[in-house]
Protein backbone atom coordinates (compact mmCIF):
# COMPACT_ATOMS: atom_id res chain seq x y z
CA UNK A 1 0.00 0.00 0.00
CA UNK A 2 3.04 2.69 0.82
CA UNK A 3 4.53 1.62 -2.53
CA UNK A 4 1.12 2.50 -4.03
CA UNK A 5 0.52 5.65 -2.33
CA UNK A 6 3.81 6.71 -3.00
CA UNK A 7 4.51 10.44 -3.76
CA UNK A 8 7.32 10.73 -6.74
CA UNK A 9 8.97 13.57 -4.80
CA UNK A 10 12.56 12.40 -5.11
CA UNK A 11 13.17 12.21 -8.76
CA UNK A 12 16.42 13.67 -9.59
CA UNK A 13 17.47 13.17 -5.65
CA UNK A 14 20.04 10.17 -4.90
CA UNK A 15 20.12 9.06 -1.75
CA UNK A 16 22.99 6.64 -0.21
CA UNK A 17 21.55 4.26 2.25
CA UNK A 18 23.95 2.17 4.92
CA UNK A 19 22.16 -0.85 6.20
CA UNK A 20 22.79 -4.13 8.09
CA UNK A 21 25.68 -4.62 10.55
CA UNK A 22 29.11 -4.50 9.88
CA UNK A 23 31.25 -7.81 11.13
CA UNK A 24 34.86 -7.65 12.85
CA UNK A 25 36.49 -11.01 12.10
CA UNK A 26 38.37 -12.60 14.81
CA UNK A 27 40.02 -15.17 12.72
CA UNK A 28 38.80 -17.18 9.73
CA UNK A 29 35.36 -18.26 11.26
CA UNK A 30 34.27 -16.37 13.94
CA UNK A 31 33.50 -12.24 14.14
CA UNK A 32 32.21 -10.08 16.65
CA UNK A 33 29.28 -8.14 15.27
CA UNK A 34 25.81 -6.96 16.64
CA UNK A 35 22.03 -7.78 16.04
CA UNK A 36 21.02 -5.56 13.45
CA UNK A 37 19.18 -7.42 10.37
CA UNK A 38 19.43 -4.05 7.98
CA UNK A 39 15.77 -4.47 7.63
CA UNK A 40 14.95 -0.60 8.63
CA UNK A 41 17.74 0.66 6.32
CA UNK A 42 16.75 -1.67 3.15
CA UNK A 43 12.59 0.04 3.75
CA UNK A 44 14.25 3.56 3.87
CA UNK A 45 16.45 2.27 0.63
CA UNK A 46 12.76 0.79 -0.36
CA UNK A 47 10.89 3.90 0.54
CA UNK A 48 13.16 6.30 -1.52
CA UNK A 49 13.28 4.32 -4.63
CA UNK A 50 9.23 3.95 -4.92
CA UNK A 51 9.66 8.06 -4.79
CA UNK A 52 11.67 8.07 -7.54
CA UNK A 53 14.85 8.76 -5.97
CA UNK A 54 18.33 7.00 -7.67
CA UNK A 55 19.07 4.84 -4.40
CA UNK A 56 22.73 3.28 -3.60
CA UNK A 57 22.34 0.61 -1.13
CA UNK A 58 25.52 0.16 1.07
CA UNK A 59 24.51 -3.80 2.71
CA UNK A 60 26.85 -4.93 5.58
CA UNK A 61 25.96 -8.45 6.00
CA UNK A 62 21.98 -8.25 5.60
CA UNK A 63 19.27 -10.63 6.57
CA UNK A 64 17.14 -9.37 4.30
CA UNK A 65 16.59 -9.20 0.34
CA UNK A 66 17.90 -5.67 -0.95
CA UNK A 67 14.94 -4.16 -3.08
CA UNK A 68 14.66 -3.73 -6.53
CA UNK A 69 15.91 -0.54 -8.02
CA UNK A 70 19.34 -0.02 -5.97
CA UNK A 71 22.18 -0.29 -6.93
CA UNK A 72 24.22 -2.64 -4.04
CA UNK A 73 27.53 -2.49 -2.75
CA UNK A 74 28.05 -5.38 -0.14
CA UNK A 75 30.59 -4.90 2.65
CA UNK A 76 31.37 -6.40 5.69
CA UNK A 77 33.84 -5.10 8.41
CA UNK A 78 33.55 -1.15 9.45
CA UNK A 79 36.89 -0.48 6.98
CA UNK A 80 35.46 -1.63 4.00
CA UNK A 81 31.81 0.16 4.34
CA UNK A 82 34.33 3.05 5.43
CA UNK A 83 35.84 2.93 1.97
CA UNK A 84 32.20 2.05 0.11
CA UNK A 85 30.46 5.29 1.66
CA UNK A 86 33.97 7.30 0.51
CA UNK A 87 33.34 6.22 -2.83
CA UNK A 88 29.95 6.70 -3.03
CA UNK A 89 29.25 9.76 -1.19
CA UNK A 90 30.07 12.65 -3.35
CA UNK A 91 26.65 11.98 -5.56
CA UNK A 92 24.18 11.82 -2.57
CA UNK A 93 22.18 14.48 -1.69
CA UNK A 94 20.41 12.33 0.87
CA UNK A 95 23.09 10.18 3.22
CA UNK A 96 20.90 7.65 5.43
CA UNK A 97 23.34 5.82 7.96
CA UNK A 98 21.00 3.15 9.19
CA UNK A 99 24.09 0.74 9.59
CA UNK A 100 25.42 -0.85 12.87
CA UNK A 101 28.61 -0.30 12.85
CA UNK A 102 31.52 -1.92 15.20
CA UNK A 103 33.22 0.46 17.21
CA UNK A 104 35.90 -1.70 17.37
CA UNK A 105 37.84 -4.41 15.59
CA UNK A 106 40.80 -6.88 16.88
CA UNK A 107 44.28 -5.54 16.73
CA UNK A 108 44.80 -8.88 14.72
CA UNK A 109 43.24 -11.14 12.77
CA UNK A 110 44.15 -14.57 13.37
CA UNK A 111 45.72 -16.21 10.02
CA UNK A 112 44.09 -19.44 11.63
CA UNK A 113 41.29 -20.71 13.75
CA UNK A 114 41.83 -19.19 17.39
CA UNK A 115 42.77 -22.71 19.56
CA UNK A 116 41.17 -22.93 23.14
CA UNK A 117 44.30 -22.32 25.50
CA UNK A 118 44.86 -25.52 28.04
CA UNK A 119 46.46 -23.40 30.53
CA UNK A 120 44.19 -21.02 31.09
CA UNK A 121 40.44 -20.45 31.57
CA UNK A 122 40.14 -16.88 30.37
CA UNK A 123 40.85 -15.01 26.89
CA UNK A 124 41.77 -11.86 26.07
CA UNK A 125 40.92 -9.58 23.19
CA UNK A 126 42.76 -6.40 22.18
CA UNK A 127 40.85 -4.18 20.02
CA UNK A 128 40.88 -1.39 17.96
CA UNK A 129 38.94 1.78 17.62
CA UNK A 130 37.13 2.20 14.18
CA UNK A 131 37.16 5.25 12.39
CA UNK A 132 33.28 6.87 12.71
CA UNK A 133 32.26 7.38 9.14
CA UNK A 134 29.01 9.36 10.16
CA UNK A 135 31.09 11.73 11.67
CA UNK A 136 33.61 11.72 9.00
CA UNK A 137 31.13 12.64 6.17
CA UNK A 138 29.93 15.19 8.26
CA UNK A 139 32.68 17.17 8.89
CA UNK A 140 34.04 17.14 5.69
CA UNK A 141 30.65 17.65 3.54
CA UNK A 142 31.22 19.38 0.43
CA UNK A 143 27.98 20.83 -0.09
CA UNK A 144 24.16 20.61 0.34
CA UNK A 145 24.08 17.25 1.57
CA UNK A 146 21.81 16.37 3.89
CA UNK A 147 23.28 13.78 6.51
CA UNK A 148 21.02 11.11 8.72
CA UNK A 149 22.07 9.45 11.70
CA UNK A 150 20.66 6.79 13.42
CA UNK A 151 21.13 5.27 16.90
CA UNK A 152 19.58 2.35 19.07
CA UNK A 153 19.77 2.65 22.48
CA UNK A 154 18.72 0.82 25.57
CA UNK A 155 17.84 3.61 27.29
CA UNK A 156 14.80 3.49 29.64
CA UNK A 157 11.96 5.86 28.40
CA UNK A 158 12.05 8.47 25.85
CA UNK A 159 13.38 11.71 27.83
CA UNK A 160 16.76 9.54 28.50
CA UNK A 161 16.56 8.71 25.01
CA UNK A 162 16.53 12.18 24.22
CA UNK A 163 19.13 13.17 26.36
CA UNK A 164 21.69 10.93 24.83
CA UNK A 165 20.41 11.38 21.00
CA UNK A 166 21.43 15.48 21.99
CA UNK A 167 24.96 14.40 22.94
CA UNK A 168 25.27 12.44 20.21
CA UNK A 169 24.13 14.37 17.23
CA UNK A 170 26.13 17.58 18.55
CA UNK A 171 29.26 14.85 18.59
CA UNK A 172 28.40 13.73 15.18
CA UNK A 173 27.65 16.52 13.25
CA UNK A 174 24.88 15.55 11.13
CA UNK A 175 21.84 16.98 10.55
CA UNK A 176 18.79 14.66 11.51
CA UNK A 177 19.77 11.44 14.47
CA UNK A 178 16.70 9.03 14.65
CA UNK A 179 16.66 7.52 17.41
CA UNK A 180 14.93 3.71 18.62
CA UNK A 181 14.80 1.79 22.08
CA UNK A 182 16.04 -1.44 21.68
CA UNK A 183 16.47 -4.51 24.19
CA UNK A 184 16.67 -7.97 24.63
CA UNK A 185 13.27 -8.07 22.75
CA UNK A 186 12.46 -5.30 20.89
CA UNK A 187 13.89 -3.26 18.11
CA UNK A 188 16.53 -5.57 15.69
CA UNK A 189 14.57 -8.69 13.51
CA UNK A 190 11.25 -7.25 14.26
CA UNK A 191 9.11 -6.08 11.14
CA UNK A 192 7.78 -2.83 13.62
CA UNK A 193 9.53 0.11 14.68
CA UNK A 194 9.62 2.78 16.71
CA UNK A 195 11.48 6.09 16.59
CA UNK A 196 12.30 9.59 17.82
CA UNK A 197 13.58 12.41 15.24
CA UNK A 198 16.04 15.53 16.40
CA UNK A 199 17.72 18.03 14.67
CA UNK A 200 21.52 19.08 15.76
CA UNK A 201 19.42 22.12 18.01
CA UNK A 202 18.05 18.96 19.97
CA UNK A 203 14.59 19.64 19.13
CA UNK A 204 12.20 16.64 18.43
CA UNK A 205 11.02 17.06 14.75
CA UNK A 206 8.83 14.37 14.68
CA UNK A 207 8.08 10.57 15.61
CA UNK A 208 7.21 7.15 13.67
CA UNK A 209 5.85 4.10 14.59
CA UNK A 210 4.38 1.13 12.51
CA UNK A 211 5.81 -0.92 9.64
CA UNK A 212 9.52 -0.27 9.24
CA UNK A 213 8.80 0.99 5.27
CA UNK A 214 6.00 3.21 6.94
CA UNK A 215 8.82 4.35 9.55
CA UNK A 216 11.35 4.82 6.18
CA UNK A 217 8.65 7.14 4.35
CA UNK A 218 8.08 9.15 7.30
CA UNK A 219 12.06 9.82 8.47
CA UNK A 220 11.91 10.70 4.42
CA UNK A 221 9.12 13.28 4.84
CA UNK A 222 10.85 14.86 7.91
CA UNK A 223 14.37 15.19 6.33
CA UNK A 224 13.31 16.52 3.28
CA UNK A 225 10.65 18.64 4.64
CA UNK A 226 13.57 20.68 6.27
CA UNK A 227 15.56 21.03 3.00
N1 LIG B 1 28.61 5.31 13.02
C1 LIG B 1 29.60 5.45 12.09
N2 LIG B 1 30.87 5.00 12.35
C2 LIG B 1 31.15 4.42 13.53
C3 LIG B 1 30.14 4.27 14.51
C4 LIG B 1 28.88 4.73 14.22
O1 LIG B 1 29.34 5.99 11.01
N3 LIG B 1 32.38 4.00 13.76
C5 LIG B 1 27.26 5.85 12.74
C6 LIG B 1 26.14 4.81 12.72
O2 LIG B 1 25.94 4.31 11.41
C7 LIG B 1 24.94 5.61 13.20
C8 LIG B 1 25.55 6.68 14.10
O3 LIG B 1 26.94 6.76 13.75
O4 LIG B 1 24.29 6.28 12.15
C9 LIG B 1 25.41 6.47 15.56
O5 LIG B 1 26.01 5.25 15.91
P1 LIG B 1 26.21 4.92 17.44
O6 LIG B 1 26.82 3.58 17.55
O7 LIG B 1 24.93 5.17 18.14
O8 LIG B 1 27.25 6.08 17.85
P2 LIG B 1 28.65 6.01 18.59
O9 LIG B 1 29.28 7.34 18.37
O10 LIG B 1 29.42 4.81 18.16
O11 LIG B 1 28.25 5.94 20.10
P3 LIG B 1 28.05 4.70 21.13
O12 LIG B 1 29.15 4.85 22.11
O13 LIG B 1 26.69 4.94 21.72
O14 LIG B 1 28.12 3.42 20.35
CA1 LIG C 1 28.67 2.66 18.33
Amino acid sequence: LDIVMSKRDLVGRTVLVTAGGTREPLDPVRFIGNRSSGKQGVAVAEAAIARGATVILIGANLEVAPPLGARVVEVGTTLELQMAVDAEVATADLVVMAAAVADYRPTEIAPTKIKKSSDSNTLELRLQENPDILRQISTNRARDQVIVGFAAETEPDDETLLQLGRAKISRKGCDFLVLNRVGWTEGFASDGNTVIVIDTAGDRVGEASGSKLSVAHRILDLVFAAR
